[in-house]
């Protein structure tokens, strides 16, 4: 009699493995918002704040605390560019994409810098120097391109400009 061939068991994915992080600071923001409604976006930007990013591996714990999915909480967090998931470089250049700075070649100039970074958009440079974070809209489309870096707004920005200016602060 011939053997029946059973179908293989299904392996389980296994669980991603996340960086630890502080899950008392995380605690301590969701119980300073509990009692408020409409409470993600400043529960996740409180984390932000307190750790420089909101950790993959807090999604869960922020999920369980508001009861809603771990995809909800993880559409949030990659919907609004402000949110990183991984700590930030020592300085962080953002690059204006929106359609007044783009008509005055914002594209080329990113890549530009990316070429003088060694590092795409939302990446770090492997030195942990510099974030490069594409923004939409700095308010400064008279001065397009615009771009801001460690939070000051800059205008009619250049490839040059730029690399003097991140040259410094210290890149590198
Ligand atoms: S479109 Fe770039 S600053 Fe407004």
């Amino acid at each position: 009699m011939k053997e029946a061939v059973l179908p293989k068991p299904l392996r389980r994915p296994e669980a991603p493995q996340y960086p630890a992080y502080d899950t008392a600071q995380v605690a301590a923001v969701l119980a300073r918002w509990a009692d408020t409604s409409g409470n993600l976006l400043p529960i996740l930007h409180d984390i932000q704040r307190a750790l420089g990013h909101v950790p993959p591996g807090a999604v869960g714990q922020i999920a369980r605390a508001l009861n809603r999915s771990r995809a909800e909480v993880h559409g949030v967090i990659t919907f609004y560019h402000d949110f990183r998931q991984a700590p930030a470089g020592r300085h962080v250049l953002k690059l204006c994409q929106a359609e007044s700075c783009q008509a005055m070649g914002s594209r080329q100039l990113t890549a530009e810098v990316e070429a003088l970074l060694g590092c795409r958009l939302g990446e770090t440079t492997a030195d942990g120097a510099v974030t490069l974070e594409p923004v939409y809209c700095l308010g400064n489309c008279a001065c397009s391109p615009a771009a801001m870096l460690d939070g000051r707004v800059l205008g009619r920005v250049t490839r040059a400009k730029l690399e003097r200016l991140l040259d410094a602060v210290g890149r590198g």
